[in-house]
């Protein structure tokens, strides 16, 4: 592998060491804060967090559960002011409520309630301190959305009798969001949000019998049951058989205006509707809004929207509502990647083919575009609602979950977290292919193509094949692998001011902690992973946000699933939270 020489401006710190403490560890010469944490007041009136005496009411006003995406959105040309823009993914309730308080088969209403106010997102001011630091304020902008807030429904499908309820014959506003994993800032300032894992909210007691309404339940996960948590026993909109559209409504992107507090939240439909992970905006040189998301599920897909209307800059309320509109009318597509290695060459182990190098050509395929549809069988409604099944159709090449999609702002070149696939490879399962090489996928794969955004064709290229460096299975973009950390199932990405990618992890494969890593996607370092920080037992590390002097995560679910358990971060009942991240002399992130 290629010797790197210094370590490149942004990368220069000395790596953390894979551990499993129940602690959030950074490099030497750093420090690190809690923002912000489960129950936290973020709205006026809102009272001190008691895990022992949590209500409904409280928890409507607090900071929610499970901290995943995180944007910081600066108000002003310093970024001293900032909107914290904070998804709360989902609820575990065994942990979430006091050990014995919660009987899984006979939840309460007011727990049930809880878990409803514990979902969607958190706006608050959030400004930079003396010392470097970030402080929650109170503030106007502050805001909690929960399941309880009004969505307004916008783009091709608002108002389509697929989406209307006895609560809403409209089929135009939705109460609230649910399983808000990634998302991304725009360059208008506000916020998109991407409605992952919807499925799991949903029962069905009695089976579907309309074979057509069966298919697209299944490609959608929708089992049937019961579901864990049992909302359907308190309001009948998360039970399909008393409410067959209500599940149509969830699995959309989201946007969120911070700068006006009285903004309803949208769902954006032209974006279409599957497990969304997030979703992040380029700018194409022609002013088109390009916006690529990831379905993830095993063997899904890869999605772009690209807007008919051309972005105008400025965070005036005018550009805003103007560039917010411009995700109603456009082309959604659909990815399929070729390699351009012999078949024979990709045997599924992760060895690099002959040519050095697993790549190759890739093609958009436009699915529909406003009430225009491109797919044979489908009405442009039914591509926007039932866009997994839609993409099937047209060929597109299955995923090892795509997770992340983020344009670098340095070299325009688009980056994709593919989380991992265990299934790939196995009986009756779509085998190795040169984007996914490897059968069995346990620690995941990079992914980076070159597009301005608005054209059909481009090629790609891994960046990563992740993994313990020491196995003949990895790939580190030709980087001498003993000089790398190791890293194991890329979720969310993010780019420092210099252009290089940050990568924070869920589920490490390899036996120790989660974290965040840094990694030069340019010049002779090009594939030096290193990793800047571990968080706690059991947590997975989210919404990394790379500043030039401050680093943010989000610390979601500390201890989960595991026995000891966590007391992250304050010795008591655990708490998902967010952590700032700075240089003890107050300089440059790794520089
Ligand atoms: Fe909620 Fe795909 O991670
Ligand atoms: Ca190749
Ligand atoms: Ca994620
Ligand atoms: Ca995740």
């Amino acid at each position: 592998g290629r010797q790197g020489g210094r370590s490149v401006p942004g990368t220069d710190f000395e790596p953390v060491a894979p551990n499993s403490r129940d602690a959030v560890t950074v490099p030497e010469g750093y420090e690190q804060q809690v923002v912000i944490r489960w129950g936290d007041p973020v709205v006026p009136g809102a009272p001190a967090f008691d895990v022992n005496g949590q209500t409904a009411a409280a928890q409507a006003k607090q900071f929610g559960y499970n901290n995943d995406f995180v944007g910081l959105i600066p108000q002003d040309g310093s970024g001293r002011r900032n909107f914290l823009v904070v998804n709360h993914e989902y609820t575990t309730e065994t942990e979430m409520f006091p050990e014995g308080s919660y009987d899984e088969a006979n939840p309460t209403e007011e727990q049930v309630r809880i878990a409803w106010a514990a979902h969607g997102l958190s706006v608050v001011q959030a400004d930079r301190t003396r010392d470097g630091g970030l402080e929650v304020k109170p503030s106007r902008y502050n805001r909690r959305i929960t399941l309880d807030t009004e969505f307004e429904v916008r783009g091709p499908v608002a108002g389509s009798d697929l989406l209307k309820t006895s609560a809403d014959p409209t089929g135009t506003i939705v109460h609230g969001t649910q399983n808000n994993c990634a998302g991304g800032v725009t360059p208008w300032g506000t916020v998109l949000s991407g409605e992952e894992n919807f499925h799991q909210y949903f029962a069905h007691g009695e089976r579907v019998t309309d074979p057509v309404q069966a298919e697209r339940l299944d490609r959608y996960g929708l089992a049937g049951g019961e579901t864990t948590r049992k909302w359907e026993r308190f309001d009948k909109r998360w039970d399909i058989s008393q409410e067959p559209n209500e599940v149509h409504r969830f699995g959309w992107v989201v946007e969120i205006d911070p700068n006006d507090p009285n903004a309803k939240p949208i769902k954006h439909t032209a974006l279409g509707r599957f497990k969304h992970e997030a979703a992040n905006v380029k700018i194409a040189r022609d002013g088109r809004v390009v916006v690529y998301s990831g379905d993830d599920e095993r063997f899904d897909y890869i999605y772009k929207f690209v807007s008919n209307g051309r972005y105008k800059p400025g965070r005036s309320a005018h550009a805003r509502r103007h560039n917010m509109a411009l995700l109603d009318e456009g082309t959604l597509y659909v990815a399929k990647f070729t390699g351009n290695s012999p078949a024979e060459e990709i045997d599924g182990s992760g060895t690099l083919p002959s040519d050095g190098e697993f790549d190759g050509t890739g093609e958009w395929i436009a699915l529909a575009s406003g009430d225009k549809s491109f797919v044979d069988g489908f009405t442009a409604e039914e591509v926007y609602v039932f866009t997994r099944l839609a993409a099937d159709k047209v060929g597109a090449t299955k995923m090892d979950r795509p997770e992340d999609i983020e344009p670098n702002p340095v070299t325009g070149r688009i980056y994709a977290a593919l989380t991992n696939n265990s299934d790939r490879g196995a009986a009756g399962k779509a085998g190795a292919d040169e984007p996914n090489p490897r059968n069995g996928n346990k620690n995941g794969h990079v992914l980076e193509w070159d597009e301005d955004g608005t054209e059909t064709k481009f090629r790609w290229r891994l960046l990563l094949v992740c993994g313990d460096p020491d196995a003949a299975d990895t790939y580190f973009g030709g980087f001498d692998k003993s000089q790398v950390s190791p890293i194991s199932c890329p979720d969310n990405v993010a780019f420092d001011g210099y252009g290089n990618l940050w990568i924070s992890t869920d589920g490490n494969a390899l036996g120790s902690n989660d974290g965040l890593f840094s990694v030069p996607v340019t010049g002779p370092n090009r594939g030096q992973v290193k990793q800047f920080l571990t968080v706690p037992v059991g947590a997975e590390t989210c919404g990394p946000v790379v500043r030039d002097d401050l680093v943010l995560v989000a610390v979601q679910h500390p201890g989960e699933g595991g026995e000891p358990g966590s007391s992250w971060p304050d010795g008591g009942h655990a708490r998902p939270a967010i952590v700032a991240v700075r240089k003890s002399d107050g300089g440059r992130i790794g520089a």
